[in-house]
């Protein structure tokens, strides 16, 4: 903790202080039944959902649950009840108020713009994305992508996983993983640029909160928010591949002959009603986590129980989607999640998503953002965030960090224009 004072870290060490409270206050023989609980609980869900089936899962899940709810009783206090305990330890000072008015907006403004957007058929040529990309090119690509975004090749790796990830051991170790599939070329370049924008956040963190409990990001959110706005806003953009698309072409020559820069726009960004919340497009989304949280909401109110998960989440698939979820494993049993006992979790993915459009909304009050890509870099926003957010890593509450970094509150209003304006021109709506 080499220079700088203890105050600094008051917040990081008043939160740890607050869960070994919390801990004290949840009988130790139950604790330790539930740990072991977890223990299986997430390969009794991966046969359940191997098998298809949620009656295999469903038992354990109800332990679960009750646990959880008991667990909410024993911690309750004055300011935090019920399941804004658990919101909290995911996204802290993140209630059920402030979630209920950004999926609320979402419901009533974005699900039936959603429904104008699916009606409507994006006219695209898309038979090159049906080719084969080798893994050593798109490689090669990923690599073009962190010099591009500045990523720090002192400072950091790129490797390669099952599922992409990056990990911060302090601003001179940043790991960052990608996955190559050759039927599915567009996968790791956004896969990449979003682990890369969660890279750029650790990198710029300052060094001197290096091996100190503030020496990562903000928060879950927040994360988020730095990964989204790289591989939505900055790297789903025209104005980026204006300047990026004919490096692309150069590394698959043969695939992108005569391709269209139009049309891998378009394909980047089609939007479709899909069951499976990973491989959601950016519009649709933050319905997939507006569903969970309505359901984890209901499950901790006591209004629904275990038992009636699957009816009422097709139900909601079909209401906010218009799908008919044929199987278990592509519904109820698709996320890991609930089985590692985290419920409160998934709305900050959506909350992410949308700090990242106010962000951007408030970024361009600076300077104009996309165009500042003509640069061939993105140098001038990687300031921005450096100044206004990365340098502070978690030495305030992240409220206090998106407060700093936008001058005002959060309001999802910012969100849900964004996407409505984005998707309207690429849609030709109206
Ligand atoms: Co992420």
């Amino acid at each position: 903790m080499k220079g700088t004072s203890l105050t600094k870290f008051w917040h990081e060490i008043q939160e740890t202080k607050e869960g070994l409270d919390k801990l004290k206050k949840v009988p130790m023989q139950e604790y330790i039944e539930y740990m072991s609980l977890l223990e299986e609980s997430e390969n009794i869900w991966r046969k359940a959902k191997q098998k298809n089936d949620y009656e295999i899962f469903r038992p354990t899940l109800e332990k679960i649950v009750a646990f959880n709810r008991k667990y909410v009783k024993y911690v309750e206090t004055e300011k935090l009840k019920g399941y804004d305990v658990l919101l909290d330890e995911y996204e802290k000072g993140m209630t059920m108020k402030d979630y209920d008015e950004f999926f609320s907006k979402i419901k009533t403004e974005l699900v039936p713009f959603v429904k104008k957007v699916l009606d409507k058929k994006l006219e695209l040529d898309d038979s090159f994305n049906k080719l084969s990309y080798p893994k050593e090119q798109q490689r090669e690509f990923f690599k073009y992508l962190a010099e591009t975004l500045g990523f720090n090749f002192n400072k950091g790796v790129l490797k390669e996983s099952e599922h992409p990830f990056t990990s911060g051991f302090g601003t001179t170790d940043v790991r960052v993983t990608n996955h190559y599939y050759e039927n599915d070329f567009t996968s790791s370049i956004f896969s990449g640029i979003h682990e890369l924008g969660h890279a750029l956040y650790e990198q710029q963190i300052n060094p001197e909160l290096d091996h100190t409990l503030s020496g990562g990001g903000g928060s879950m959110a927040l994360h988020e928010s730095q990964s989204r706005f790289y591989e939505n806003i900055i790297g789903r953009s025209l104005d980026f591949w204006k300047i990026h698309f004919p490096k692309l072409k150069s590394v698959f020559k043969k695939q992108l002959r005569g391709v269209k820069l139009k049309d891998f726009h378009k394909l980047i960004n089609r939007a479709e009603a899909s069951l499976i919340r990973t491989e959601a497009d950016e519009l649709t989304y933050p319905i997939h986590i507006m569903i969970r949280y309505d359901i984890e909401k209901a499950l901790f109110a006591g209004e629904i129980e275990v038992k009636d998960l699957p009816r009422i989440w097709n139900d909601k698939y079909q209401e906010y989607l218009g799908l008919e979820v044929p199987s278990d494993r592509e519904g109820i049993l698709q996320d890991i999640h609930w089985a590692g006992g985290s419920f409160g979790y998934f709305p900050t993915y959506a909350l992410g998503s949308a700090y990242a459009a106010q962000i951007y909304k408030v970024m361009n009050r600076d300077f104009k953002v996309l165009k500042s890509l003509q640069s061939g870099d993105t140098k001038e926003i990687n300031a921005w965030l450096k100044e206004r957010l990365h340098k502070y890593g978690s030495t305030k509450p992240p409220k206090e960090l998106f407060r700093i970094c936008v001058g005002g509150k959060f309001n999802p209003k910012h969100y849900i224009d964004y996407l409505i304006k984005k998707y309207t021109k690429i849609y030709e709506l109206k």
